[in-house]
């Protein structure tokens, strides 16, 4: 059984019917990426399983279980952490304050808690070099280390990265994208959204075209880079 699926899942805002009828699995331990145009739908995909949004129709199970009516903080709870686009960190706060925002679903469970922090440390040295510092004043990349060293302090089975490497420069991109494999390693199974396509492709176990909220392709991540249709249309080639 797959740790995570999602089965004709159909997302509206308002009237707009932005998810029609999407069907993915993630299996436990694997990279799955989810690839697509701006407006595609990757980023209400990822709301709907973590429960910002609902959807009108379809199933999401995560473990066996149905999370379709389930509270977006239960969700985290089940082991599911989200690292929105647009780095949503908590600008006034500090680092280490954020840090422990994303660790509130382990209650004072002290031990794990700085086991967690000792795990994020080591992945981000510039976030433990930084932690007493404002989080708003962190340059773009360091937040975006932050908003995913947030997420791991919950302890998550299922990681949800939405557009990590956005806006960074290409150094700072290698860096995220080596920490993305890193954090899988480690056993936690990642559901990545990303317009770079390449880099997500090349780091995914398996991966999904989404266009205008339909999935048009899907497969093993090496045999989509080869695939004429995405070459032309994802990879910049003609
Ligand atoms: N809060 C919202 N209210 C209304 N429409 C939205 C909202 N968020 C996104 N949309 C629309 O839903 C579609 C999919 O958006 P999104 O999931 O953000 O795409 P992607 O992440 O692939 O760029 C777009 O047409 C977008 O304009
Ligand atoms: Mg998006």
């Amino acid at each position: 059984m797959a740790l995570l699926s999602l089965t004709n899942l159909h997302t509206y805002y308002g009237r707009v019917h932005t998810l029609k009828g999407i069907t993915m699995s993630v299996e436990e331990g694997d990279i799955v990426t989810l690839i697509g145009a701006n407006g595609a739908g990757k980023s209400t995909t990822l709301r709907t399983i973590s429960g910002l949004v609902r959807p009108r129709e379809g199933t999401i199970t995560f473990q066996g279980q149905r999370l379709g009516n389930i509270p977006a903080h239960l969700i985290v709870e089940m082991g599911v952490s989200h690292a929105p686009e647009g780095r949503k960190i908590f600008s006034t706060l500090t680092v280490q304050e954020n840090l422990n925002m994303g660790a509130y679903r382990l209650g004072s469970n002290r031990a794990r808690i700085s086991a967690n922090l000792e795990r994020v440390f080591e992945l981000f040295p510039r976030i433990k070099e930084r932690r007493r510092q404002i989080a708003g004043t962190l340059s773009g990349g360091e937040q975006q280390m932050l908003c995913i060293g947030r997420a791991l302090m919950g302890n998550p089975k299922l990681l949800l990265l939405d557009e990590p490497s956005l806006g960074l420069a290409p150094m700072l991109v290698k860096t995220i994208f080596d920490t993305i494999q890193q954090i899988n390693d480690q056993g936690v199974t990642i559901l990545l959204v990303e317009q770079n396509a390449r880099a997500a492709l090349r780091l995914a176990d398996k991966a999904y075209v989404l266009e205008t909220g339909s999935i048009v392709l899907a497969g093993p991540a090496q045999e989509l880079l080869q695939d004429e249709r995405v070459r032309k249309a994802y990879l910049g080639e003609t």
